[in-house]
């Protein structure tokens, strides 16, 4: 039989079934949910997730395109299946006639008394091939031959609806559309773990378009405010433009927004003490954060300079043992309740070497955490969920993370009962179960009761679990959050705020 050219209506329906394969496999929804027709952002992927699915796109279609091209040119998974179609070379994606083997048909056919099958390409959409006796092997063959019947007549591009097609017709149909639109607004991740869109995340994207939401009103205001804090604030944006070729820092463009791009700049401060910080145009401020919360003691406490002053004076040697460092792990431990103390330089190394000790005890690899509480700048822990269920996924929060880096940690919602049956499912598997008691982005939620039943479950299970206390520790109770909400961990770690100023962790 020769082989029928492959029709563009087949390649795209073959291509749009591998983009959705790749989207289902990277958002961890199914493709109910997934309407070939709704943009991109009407999905819930931001531009984030996007660049991270154009990687699997170009791995598999090996077509260059841009993140930008996906959210302006080809904003739909049809308008992409198109796209891709163009521009593949014709031998890319072709669609393969499938193998009918005629001789052995005929012979089977034969065998059991039935007339040799005509010709089935060349046979017309619907016809019956007729039937014998109407014994079941009859019967069967003859609804191979109509499938197959059905199949020629699909890579002929005829209508009949290949599975891909029939996806997109039911997708596309408006009450199911609709439908789609909520579940996936609910299940993408919004409300489940990790909103797709989480202004918390420690990750934001550049914003360069105006979004065009903003009133006249609203316009002018940001103009008003623009023109004050550029007068008032000369000497930090000109050193931060000075130092932008040199000076790699995030802050430079965090918050970058079209309409106030003029002040997109840190206030850079040469002087700071309690509750003030002075910057070098001579401004005194208020600094309601005090170094993002961690300066309990305000900024530069006289009697933490004095104590760090004299012990430069005698020694900061790398690798001996300060004498110091036994006396402060007892006050430590008198303090939070904890029985040994380790130290390190920040609070993710502290993370960091906590999962590595759980890992180790427990000989389990994976780590259970919460959507939107933070625990560092590490690969592993800048994650987040999507999907429910059997098709709950991580996915880095950044560009610049590999998958695989978070293919080991399960995003759960924090305070929802139902996380405590995943960790349930998973108990074999976790090493250890990370939480940030009070999440410091979205400190409102505080579920006690939660805490107590997680507690009580790792407790019945088995898997260790970490409070991460860099922010309630100390400062909300010497025995920070521990103590507060009357639930013991096994592990915590804690950083900042005792450095009085200084990294620690
Ligand atoms: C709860 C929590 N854990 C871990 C860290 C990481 O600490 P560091 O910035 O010292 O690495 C932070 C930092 O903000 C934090 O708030």
């Amino acid at each position: 039989m020769s082989a029928t050219p492959a029709t563009s209506v087949d390649r795209k329906s073959k291509i749009l079934e591998e983009l959705m394969r790749i989207m289902q496999d990277l958002s961890g929804m199914d493709e109910s949910q997934i309407d070939v027709h709704r943009t991109f952002l009407e999905l819930g992927f931001d531009s984030l997730f996007l660049a991270q699915a154009n990687g699997a796109f170009k791995k598999a279609f090996k077509v260059r395109i841009t993140t930008r091209q996906l959210m302006e040119k080809m904003p739909t998974l049809a308008a992409l299946a198109e796209h891709l179609d163009r521009e593949l070379p014709p031998e890319a994606f072709k669609v393969e006639e499938p193998v009918v083997q005629q001789p052995t048909a005929q012979v089977a056919i034969q065998d059991a008394g039935v007339p040799a099958a005509p010709m089935l390409s060349n046979l017309p959409l619907g016809t019956q091939v007729a039937v014998g006796s109407g014994s079941p092997l009859e019967t069967l063959i003859v609804q191979q031959l109509q499938l197959m019947q059905q199949q020629l007549a699909a890579l002929r591009g005829e209508g009949v609806s290949s599975a891909v097609t029939a996806q997109v017709a039911a997708t596309h149909a408006p009450a199911t559309s609709a439908a789609v639109g909520d579940a996936t607004k609910s299940q993408a991740g919004r409300d489940a773990v990790g909103d797709t869109h989480d202004k918390t995340s420690p990750w934001q994207p550049v914003e360069k378009k105006d979004d065009g939401t903003l009133s006249e009103t609203q316009k002018e205001h940001i103009d008003k405010l623009v023109q004050r804090v550029l007068k008032r604030t000369p000497g930090s944006k000109e050193m931060t433009q000075a130092n932008r070729a040199r000076l790699s820092d995030p802050r430079t463009v965090q918050g970058f927004r079209k309409q106030w791009k003029e002040i997109v700049y840190p206030i850079v401060s040469d002087r700071a003490e309690g509750s003030k910080i002075w910057d070098v145009d001579g401004n005194e401020y208020i600094d309601v954060v005090t170094g993002y919360g961690s300066n309990f003691l305000g900024h530069a406490p006289k009697f933490v300079l004095d104590a760090v002053r004299e012990q430069i004076s005698k020694t900061v040697a790398i690798g001996p043992q300060t004498p110091l460092a036994g006396q402060v792990a007892e006050l430590i431990c008198e303090m939070t309740g904890m029985e040994r103390a380790a130290f390190c330089n920040t609070g993710s190394e502290a993370v960091l070497a906590a999962i590595r000790c759980a890992r180790t005890v427990t000989g389990r690899t994976k780590l259970a955490t919460f959507a939107g509480h933070y625990h560092g700048i590490f690969d592993e822990v800048l994650v987040k969920g999507m999907g429910q269920g059997a098709r709950r996924k991580s996915l880095p929060i950044a560009p610049g993370i590999p998958g695989k880096k978070v293919e080991d940690v399960v995003v759960l919602e924090y305070g929802n009962p139902e996380s405590l049956d995943v960790i349930r499912e998973n108990a074999d598997e976790l090493a250890l179960v990370l939480v940030e008691p009070v999440r410091s982005r979205n400190p409102d939620l505080r579920p006690i009761e939660f805490l107590h039943s997680l507690r009580a479950l790792t407790e019945e299970l088995d898997i260790p679990i970490l409070f991460d206390e860099m922010v309630t520790g100390f400062r909300t109770h010497p025995g920070g959050a521990q103590h507060l909400f009357g639930v013991r961990a096994d592990l915590a770690t804690y950083g900042k705020v005792f450095g009085g100023g200084f990294p620690i962790g």
